[in-house]
C-alpha cells in the first residue's frame, strides 16, 4: 500500500478514490497506486488526475457516505491503473505522452479500457466454467440477435435482462444469474453495463470451451427498457426464411452459417457438448438426423437441418466442416459483428 506517498495522497485528495472501494477487487485495485511520485512526469500525471476530478460530479447516497457517480467511479479505476503504471514510467528519462495533460489523459483513457477488461475477463473466468458456457453463449446471441437494421432497434443492449419472461429466453435467466455474481463483484470498482458484460462473457465462454479467443472492445450503453417483440428466429424456420430473418438485422448467408457453429456447444447433439470446435459442421454433412432408427433422429434444431438442406448454406458448411482454423476465424469476426449490432456507443471508449 501506498498510504504515506504524496502520490496517493493526491490520490486521495483527487478523486475521492479510497472512499468507495471496499470489496476484495476494489482492495486490489488500491494497492495499485504507487510508492513515489516525485518525477516530472508524475507531476504531469497528477495533473492530469486533478483536470479529471474537476470533470466529475458526486453525489450523496441515501446511507450517508458519497458514492461516485458511474463515470466518476470508472475514471477513479482509470486513475488507479494508471497510477500502477507509473513506477515504470518514473524509470524512464521522459515520457512524451505526459507532455501534456490532454495527451496524459489521452493515455490513461487508453489503459482504462484494457484494463477495465481485463478487470472483467477475470472476474468472469471465476464462474464460467465449462457447463455453463453454452448458455452464457446463448444469453449473447439473445441479447444481440433482436436487432432490426430497417428500424433500428434492438441490438447489444442489455435488454435482455427485461426479456426474461418471453417464450424464446426460456433457460436464459440461469445465465443472467451467473453474471450477476460478476456484476455485483465489479460494481463498487468500475461501472460496467450489461451490454458490455454480456458480449465480453459470450467471447469468454468460446474461450473457455478451447474455442478462439475473441477480442471484444467495451463502450456499450444498457438499454433502459425491452426490445420490440417477435424479432428472434424461430426454432421451425426453413433455410429461407432463416436467411431472410439474418439479412433483416444485416447478416449474410455466410454470418447465418458460422454463427450457427455455436450450436456445437450445448446439448443437440454435435460432438462434445463443452468443446468449441467445427463438428458441427461435420455432423451437418452427415445428417445423422435421416438415420431409420436410434437417437441420432434427436440431433439438431430444425433451423440447423434446414441449414444443411440449402444450396448455399452447405457450401460454408462444407468448407467449416473441412477447416477448423477457418471456422474460429469467420466466427470471431461475425461474433464481433454481432456484439457491435445496434449497440449505442460510450464516447470516451471510441
Ligand atoms: C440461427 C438461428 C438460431 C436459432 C433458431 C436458435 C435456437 C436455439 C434453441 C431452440 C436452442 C435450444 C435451447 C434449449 O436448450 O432449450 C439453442 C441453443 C443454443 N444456441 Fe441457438 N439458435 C440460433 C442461433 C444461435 C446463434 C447465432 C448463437 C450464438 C452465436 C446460438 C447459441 C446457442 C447456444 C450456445 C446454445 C446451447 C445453449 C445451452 O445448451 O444451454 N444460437 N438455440
Amino acid at each position: 500500500m501506498a498510504s504515506s506517498s504524496s502520490a496517493a495522497a493526491a490520490a486521495s485528495t483527487s478523486t475521492s478514490l479510497c472512499c468507495s472501494l471496499q470489496s476484495p477487487t476494489a482492495a486490489a485495485w488500491r494497492c495499485l497506486l504507487p510508492t513515489s511520485s516525485s518525477s516530472r512526469q508524475s507531476k504531469r500525471f497528477w495533473s492530469a488526475c486533478t483536470t479529471i476530478r474537476a470533470c466529475s460530479t458526486e453525489s450523496p447516497d441515501p446511507h450517508g457516505s458519497v458514492k461516485m457517480p458511474t463515470v466518476g467511479r470508472r475514471r477513479a479505476a482509470l486513475v488507479a491503473v494508471a497510477a500502477a503504471a507509473m513506477p515504470l514510467l518514473s524509470a524512464l528519462p521522459d515520457l512524451s505522452v505526459f507532455q501534456s495533460q490532454e495527451t496524459g489523459f489521452q493515455a490513461l483513457a487508453a489503459l482504462d479500457e484494457s484494463s477495465t477488461l481485463e478487470l472483467i475477463q477475470t472476474e468472469l473466468r471465476k464462474v464460467i466454467s465449462k457447463g455453463k458456457a453454452p448458455g452464457v453463449l446463448r444469453l449473447a446471441f439473445h441479447d444481440a440477435g433482436t436487432f432490426n437494421i430497417t428500424k433500428l432497434s434492438g441490438g447489444m443492449n442489455g435488454s435482455i435482462i427485461y426479456e426474461l419472461e418471453r417464450p424464446e429466453n426460456a433457460g436464459l435467466k440461469r445465465s443472467i444469474k451467473v453474471l450477476q455474481k460478476v456484476k455485483a463483484e465489479l460494481d463498487p470498482v468500475i461501472s460496467v453495463s450489461w451490454a458490455d458484460l454480456i458480449a465480453v462473457a459470450g467471447a469468454e465462454a468460446v474461450a473457455e470451451c478451447d474455442g478462439p479467443r475473441i477480442p471484444v472492445g467495451l463502450g456499450r450503453h444498457d438499454s433502459v427498457g425491452p426490445d420490440p417483440e417477435g424479432e428472434m428466429p424461430e426454432e421451425t424456420l426453413s433455410a429461407s426464411a432463416l436467411k431472410q430473418s439474418f439479412h433483416g438485422k444485416g447478416f449474410t448467408t455466410q454470418e447465418l452459417v458460422v454463427l450457427s457453429g455455436a450450436h456445437t456447444l450445448g446439448a443437440k447433439g454435435f460432438g462434445n457438448p463443452n468443446l468449441f470446435d467445427n463438428s458441427y459442421f461435420q455432423i451437418l454433412l452427415q445428417k445423422p438426423w435421416k438415420a431409420p432408427e436410434g437417437m441420432t433422429a434427436m440431433i439438431g434444431l430444425p433451423t440447423d437441418r434446414a441449414l444443411s438442406d440449402d444450396d448455399e448454406c452447405i457450401q460454408w458448411i462444407r468448407v467449416y466442416a473441412g477447416d477448423q482454423g477457418r471456422f474460429f476465424e469467420d466466427f470471431s469476426t461475425a461474433y464481433l459483428k454481432l456484439v457491435n449490432t445496434g449497440a449505442q456507443w460510450e464516447r470516451s471508449y471510441m
